[in-house]
């Protein structure tokens, strides 16, 4: 009963505190930001007192699949008697005050709540001239950012593996932190591993093995703390550049070699159209097939899935993404997941610019056709969800996970709000503005609003231009001076997929006879469509633009012909999938179930999983592969399975 009573009290002081909107000391320009915004999704009090920077002094246990030790925190404070971070899933042993000299001090931890999304709120006693807090602490089993497998998860089959993954709310679970992107931090790090594993971090990194199993990171430039990030395995490297490279196991280290050979130009091409790249080393780690993103921006370290290994290169757009995320939302961050946009929006649209620079414009358009379809499906899906105001660019996630932001609407929307300001006002101006944008806010946390400001004082109103801004950001839908991209490929595809809807062999051999110059006969010339003949973006608009109530017979048809359902390019694959879902085409069914064992990235799992609801006996069928794959799922992409297929 006491323990409830004192519990309440610090629960009663702590909302008091987060209340009091008065910085007591005056701020710097970085700090401004962070106060005009009040984070949702964090407990900490950061006006009062925030993390500067962070040492993880760190064990990676892979009998226990914990991390141990302690996180310290050096702090700028204004002069208060209690910090508070945002912990969710970590047992804390003890807790201590000083740099030098450590002395124990006391702390309450909020109630703990299964469904919790924020996790807890971890007060701590300091006196209003502490600086340094240092929380020795442990992970748990749950501990959501962190996927530990077994070896015979990786491809070498011989060692474990182990990665986290930060964003958005994430890393309390693996670090006691102000988990707060309105907060910027540097950290440094001593990791240890077993002897036979490499650690890398979103930081400076080794390229090999030492022989102690001991390691120091260091990153000097201040980050939020989702862009943490730590992966153990056995890793080797591969230099691709001046200041570029790849991790991965060595068992795929030439593989992603040759498909990511294009990396030191994209660098280039980045660094071109909106400054310097400012984070000195740009390297990829290609983790295990259950990582549930495509990639993770993580500075430094973009961690991407193998399943861009396509073998042909055709999903390097995706480290185009990231590696533009450099700038936007590293350099450049969302100070509230509301504000997301800021983030994803401005990403796509970059890029699409690397894109266009590298491979150029017809391609890059291919490629934001295939997102505008992708917007037009999901903006419709949530017209009719229970939140049909998440369609607008500024969100209102308070009391939600802010994953639910992580839609076409951040990425897409806010890409073609982007294009047609590029369009009002002009290519060479919009540059020049996104580049001074990178360049005033470098290192800097801001709200949308903050943006529009910026917009209206630099670009529109220099320039006298009426632009409907608010109706973009602020406004459900898409509005109606929307940029339209044309694609004269896709329009040939669309005929192929009307002219085989329409009964046409489209496959059969066609025979010819060409006038060969100085010859009585002719040239007999055997012509038949293949794979090669057009790129994986083309097939998937042709799987798109199929009838979605296209007959089993039909798709029997593609199979043979083609295969489909064998593709080994994960985007076409699970095109396919679910168009066979959809039209009850059983036979793939042992197909669906091997790549949703091996696959764990949400984004080809949900609407693989979402198809199979449809129906009862899909559904039940789903539940038994669910149960055989989610071991090898990370939590980000079991949790969202599992309330489709359960709730
Ligand atoms: N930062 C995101 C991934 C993310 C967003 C993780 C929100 C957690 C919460 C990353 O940059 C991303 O957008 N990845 C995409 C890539 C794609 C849009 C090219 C993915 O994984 O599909
Ligand atoms: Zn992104």
């Amino acid at each position: 009963m006491k323990k409830y009573l004192f519990l309440c009290l610090a629960i009663i002081a702590f909302l008091l505190q987060s209340c009091d909107e008065t910085p007591k000391t005056s701020v710097t320009a970085t700090e401004r930001f962070a106060d005009s915004t009040f984070d949702d999704h964090s407990y900490s009090n950061l006006k009062l007192i925030r993390t500067k920077h962070l040492h993880l002094d760190i064990d990676v246990n892979f009998d226990s699949k914990t991390i141990y030790g302690v996180a310290r925190h050096e702090m700028i404070n204004s002069g208060t008697d209690t910090a508070i971070f945002d912990i969710k899933g970590l047992e804390i042993q003890k807790i201590t005050l000083g740099r030098d000299k450590e002395e124990e001090t006391d702390f309450v931890i909020g109630q703990w709540d299964e469904d919790s999304l924020l996790g807890q709120p971890l007060m701590v006693t300091v006196t209003p001239k502490t600086t340094h807090v240092n929380i020795y602490y442990k992970t748990t089993d749950k501990t959501e950012a962190i996927e530990w497998l077994s070896p015979e998860l990786t491809t070498g089959k011989k060692h474990p593996y182990m990665y986290t993954q930060g964003q958005a709310i994430l890393t309390r679970s693996w670090i006691p932190c102000q988990d707060s992107p309105a907060n910027r931090i540097t950290y440094s790090a001593k990791v240890k591993v077993p002897k036979d594993l490499l650690p890398v971090m979103s930081a400076e990194n080794p390229q090999a093995k030492n022989a102690e199993g001991v390691y120091d990171f260091q990153m000097k430039q201040a980050i939020p703390c989702y862009l943490i990030a730590l992966a153990v395995g056995n890793l080797s490297y591969k230099k691709l550049g001046p200041n570029c490279g790849v991790y991965s196991e060595p068992e795929m280290i030439n593989s992603c070699a040759y498909e990511f050979a294009d990396l030191s130009k994209m660098v280039g091409a980045a660094e071109k159209l909106y400054g310097e790249y400012l984070w000195e080393q740009y390297d990829l780690i290609v983790l295990p097939y259950s990582f549930p993103f495509g990639g993770m921006e993580n500075p430094r370290l973009t961690f991407v899935n193998p399943t861009l290994l396509a073998g042909d290169r055709s999903l390097v757009s995706v480290v185009a993404h990231e590696l533009a995320h450099s700038w936007s939302g590293n350099l450049v961050t969302n100070a509230t997941w509301d504000d997301f946009w800021l983030n994803e929006g401005f990403t796509v649209y970059f890029e699409n610019r690397i894109m266009e620079e590298l491979y150029g414009k017809e391609i890059a358009d291919m490629l934001a056709l295939i997102e505008f379809y992708e917007l037009e499906a999901e903006m419709d899906d949530i017209s009719e969800s229970e939140h049909p105001e998440d369609t607008k660019l500024k969100l209102a996630l308070s009391g939600r996970n802010p994953d639910d932001g992580m839609t076409q609407v951040a990425y897409v929307k806010g890409a073609f709000f982007l294009k047609t300001l590029e369009e009002a006002v002009g290519r060479k101006k919009f540059d020049s503005f996104l580049k001074s944008y990178f360049k005033e806010f470098a290192f800097k946390t801001i709200t949308t609003e903050h943006f529009v400001d910026y917009l209206n004082s630099t670009l529109l109103e220099p320039n006298n231009i009426k632009f409907n801004t608010n109706e973009w950001i602020y406004k459900e839908g898409l509005p109606s001076n929307c940029v339209k991209i044309q694609s004269a490929r896709f329009d040939q595809v669309q005929l192929l997929a009307d002219r085989f809807a329409a009964g046409e062999d489209i496959f059969a051999k066609k025979v010819t006879y060409v006038k060969v110059k100085g010859r009585r006969k002719k040239k007999k010339v055997v012509e038949q469509l293949t794979r090669d003949q057009y790129i994986t973006q083309e097939w998937q608009t042709f799987i798109r633009k199929l009838p979605a109530d296209i007959s089993v017979a039909k798709m029997q048809q593609l199979d043979k012909s083609i295969n489909f359902k064998n593709w080994g390019n994960s985007e076409i694959m699970t095109e396919w999938y679910v168009l066979g879902i959809n039209n009850g085409y059983e036979d793939i069914k042992p197909n669906i179930e091997k790549f949703l064992i091996k696959v764990g990235r949400r984004k080809y799992l949900a609407p693989i999983y979402k198809a199979l609801t449809k129906r009862p006996n899909d559904l039940e069928w789903a539940k038994g592969v669910f149960d055989k794959a989610k071991g090898s799922y990370h939590f980000v992409s079991k949790n969202s399975i599992e309330e489709m297929l359960y709730k």
